[in-house]
């Protein structure tokens, strides 16, 4: 029998003392964040339980989760007392044992609280990190220096570095835990917490344990391979100097340089970029005008019609997750040849030990492949991956809706095409949507969900859903050319060829703006996707064949079967043997020909100019695809670039980092470069205009 006080409430949290032991439980849904009332009630927790004289204080959480960080979404406000390192040092310095009860994601400054504890215990299944780096801070309530006292420097660095979590398993081996749970979570840490009691369990101070030598090389590895990085963030440099400092400071001392950077950190316009994605992901994920109150249709059967690069990446999206799949192609020697493609790319995560084997071999084992149609009548979802033909995916269509059962959804992964014209091919416009993947499908983690001006909320909702299940990104948009990321980038690479002609050269182009951020540049990008596929886009535009300035050089270097990569020459010649990319003096020379050509004599191009003229091109059309509603808010515009076009995250995106700069001062530049080239396209987009003249900050205006 237990003797219960009753349970008295705290201002985010309950507070009850059950057999001497005080017990407090925090609710702040729905992740436990610490927000400033989350950190008053652990405070007046703890001094209640001292004064009531209990035996120890258990803390731990209500809902999914315990505690999985500070609350964000207080950074760059003003702070509200007390602040996070004062509790969490009124937690070490307690006068009576502390112990934290963990599950769900016990993150971040939930961690920090749980370290500063005396004892930790963990459900089986929880997951425990100090993930801050990826949000471009780093751990700023002791993680950085009591992590290495629990579990030695190289795990703490290479946690806290990485931002990855760990499982309570793990945890307990490393020493980061003392006790797995199992059952129900407050049963069992009661238990645990009397346990402790009947031992006599005393205070113990993580603080004051001292770190054990690591290797000599630890540090400077860790430097290099930063340096090597090429991350301009300042928190994966300060992280290895703290956890050094850590080997041989004083806890205090630690605590106070971990602050100052913390701060420095959190103030970075690096860290604020990367909190505005964090948030911008998570709402993308909520298209407007699909409310909570629409169900979702149930998907358990997925078919993918084509076995080629794309639709066996996809097969592969969603037999990972869990889901049947059937795969149809035409011919029998296609399918062999795509499913051995999709074993090959199950074998490198293998190889390179992303997957386990017996996972690749079971999400294998789910992927049917088939080259009768008929054969997926009970699909409830359907993804067409074939060739990027209104012929080819008007026949699909049509197949498709003779086919399928009423209620599938038929989903096409086009890239350009109307798909309210594909849609028309069948008798239930209402199920048919765009599932635009990015290549390589299986890896790539955007998805552009594309709504046609039929499709029901149900579907989108349902695809949104099953998104999030086979681990992608999705964000929706309308229906336009290119939707939002294709047609953005051919507005970048229009500029990029334009540079070439003005007077820069592809390795000029390319260095500028990968020294900006980009993970590659734009002609490099032109050769690995392989020149052709412009050439045959622009041909079905009915632009004829070297007929602008911007498509004349590429035209002709596919006339010369210079295809790009594939072809070791394309805007750059390739080394046969190791395939070295490298500049190629006959297409300089070919460069300049084309401005003579034009009439335009060739000037130097500074690299400032090359970076401007390129990301603010994406800024014109992103402001257009607000303007016409093709997407619904400018942060989807900034996860669509992130996630599938190599846009440095640190940097937010396109539309944030126009924000970042100043509208005024992106509207300014944008007239400079109008007046400069008296090229249409640099007319100033009137949302943008109008934000300017108002004096916004940002885009999202009236
Ligand atoms: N602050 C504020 N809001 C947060 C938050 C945080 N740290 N973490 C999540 N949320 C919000 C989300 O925005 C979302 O809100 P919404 O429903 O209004 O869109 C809601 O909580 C649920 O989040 P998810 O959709 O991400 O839910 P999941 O179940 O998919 O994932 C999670 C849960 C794994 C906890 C994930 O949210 C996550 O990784 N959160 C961030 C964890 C983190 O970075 N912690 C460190 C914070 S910094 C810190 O602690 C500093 C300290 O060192 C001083």
């Amino acid at each position: 029998m237990s003797a219960a006080n009753p349970s008295i409430s705290l201002e985010s949290a309950s507070y009850q003392i059950i057999d001497g032991i005080a017990v407090t439980a925090i609710n702040n849904p729905p992740i436990n964040a610490i927000s400033a009332a989350v950190r008053r009630s652990l405070l007046a927790a703890l001094k209640k339980a001292e004064e009531d004289g209990a035996s120890l204080l258990m803390i731990y959480c209500e809902g999914n989760t315990y505690i999985a960080g500070a609350d964000i979404s207080e950074f760059g406000k003003p702070q509200d007392f007390p602040q996070l390192p004062d509790v969490v040092a009124a937690i070490e310095n307690a006068t009576i044992p502390v112990m934290v009860a963990m599950h769900g994601n016990a993150l971040g400054g939930g961690l920090e609280i749980a370290m500063a504890g005396h004892y930790r215990s963990a459900l089986s299944g929880t997951k425990l990190g100090l993930p801050e780096v990826k949000l471009g801070i780093l751990p700023g309530s002791g993680g950085t220096q009591r992590l290495p006292r629990l579990v030695g420097a190289e795990k703490a660095l290479a946690m806290i570095l990485e931002g990855k979590s760990i499982s309570g398993e793990e945890a307990l081996q490393a020493g980061l835990i003392d006790r797995t749970l199992d059952g129900d979570l407050r049963e069992s840490a009661l238990s645990y917490a009397r346990e402790l009691v009947q031992a006599n369990a005393s205070t113990r101070r993580t603080g004051q344990l001292s770190v054990e030598n690591p290797a000599p090389e630890l540090f400077a590895a860790a430097r290099a391979k930063q340096e090597k990085s090429r991350s301009q963030l300042l928190a994966p440099n300060y992280i290895i100097d703290l956890i050094e400092a850590a080997t041989c400071s004083s806890i205090e001392l630690g605590q106070k340089l971990e602050r100052e950077r913390f701060v420095e950190c959190r103030a970075s316009s690096g860290s604020q970029s990367l909190r505005h994605l964090f948030f911008a992901e998570r709402t993308a994920a909520k298209p407007k005008g699909i409310g909570n109150d629409i169900p979702p249709r149930s998907i358990d059967r997925v078919a993918v019609i084509g076995a080629g690069t794309m639709g066996g990446g996809i097969a592969m999206c969603f037999a990972t997750a869990g889901y049947a799949v059937t795969l149809v192609e035409l011919s029998s020697d296609n399918l062999q040849r795509g499913l051995g493609v999709i074993q090959g790319n199950y074998q490198k995560a293998v190889d390179r030990g992303i997957t386990q084997k017996t996972i690749a071999e079971e999400a294998f084992r789910r992927i049917t492949g088939t080259t009768d149609i008929g054969n997926i009548s009970d699909a409830d979802l359907v993804v067409e991956a074939t060739f990027e033909s209104m012929d080819v995916k008007s026949d699909v269509f049509a197949k498709l809706d003779a086919i399928c059962k009423p209620g599938a959804i038929l989903a096409t992964n086009t890239s350009y095409l109307d798909i309210n014209e594909i849609a028309s091919m069948t008798s239930r416009p209402q199920d048919v949507v765009g599932a635009h993947f990015f290549s390589p499908a299986h890896i790539m983690k955007l998805l552009e969900v594309v709504r046609s001006d039929k499709t029901a909320p149900d579907v989108i909702k349902t695809l949104m859903q099953v998104a999030k299940r086979i681990g992608k990104i999705p964000v929706t948009v309308g229906v336009c050319y290119g939707f939002v990321g294709n047609r953005m980038l051919q507005k970048y690479a229009r500029q990029a060829q334009l540079l070439l002609i003005e007077g820069a050269t592809p390795a000029q182009v390319d260095n500028a703006i990968k020294s900006w951020g980009m993970a590659m540049g734009p002609l490099s990008v032109a050769d690995l996707a392989g020149l052709d596929i412009g050439y045959f886009s622009r041909r079905n535009q009915g632009i004829e064949v070297g007929s602008q300035p911007e498509c004349s050089v590429p035209d002709e270097l596919v006339d010369e079967k210079r295809l790009g990569r594939k072809t070791l020459a394309g805007f750059y010649g390739y080394d046969a043997v190791s395939g070295t990319q490298f500049e190629d003096d006959y297409v300089v020379e070919k460069i300049k020909s084309h401005s003579n050509r034009w009439g335009i004599t060739r000037r130097a191009i500074s690299d400032e100019e090359i970076v401007d003229r390129l990301i603010l091109a994406l800024v014109i059309e992103g402001i257009k695809i607000l303007e016409e509603g093709v997407a619904d808010r400018s942060s989807d515009i900034d996860v669509v670039y992130v996630n599938g076009y190599g846009f440095p995250r640190w940097r937010g995106g396109p539309m944030f980092y126009a924000e970042t700069i100043g509208l005024e001062t992106a509207l300014q530049r944008i007239r400079q470069f109008q007046q400069q080239t008296l090229d249409d396209f640099w007319e100033p987009p009137t949302l943008l205009i109008k934000a300017a003249e108002q004096g916004s900050a940002t885009l999202a205006i009236r």
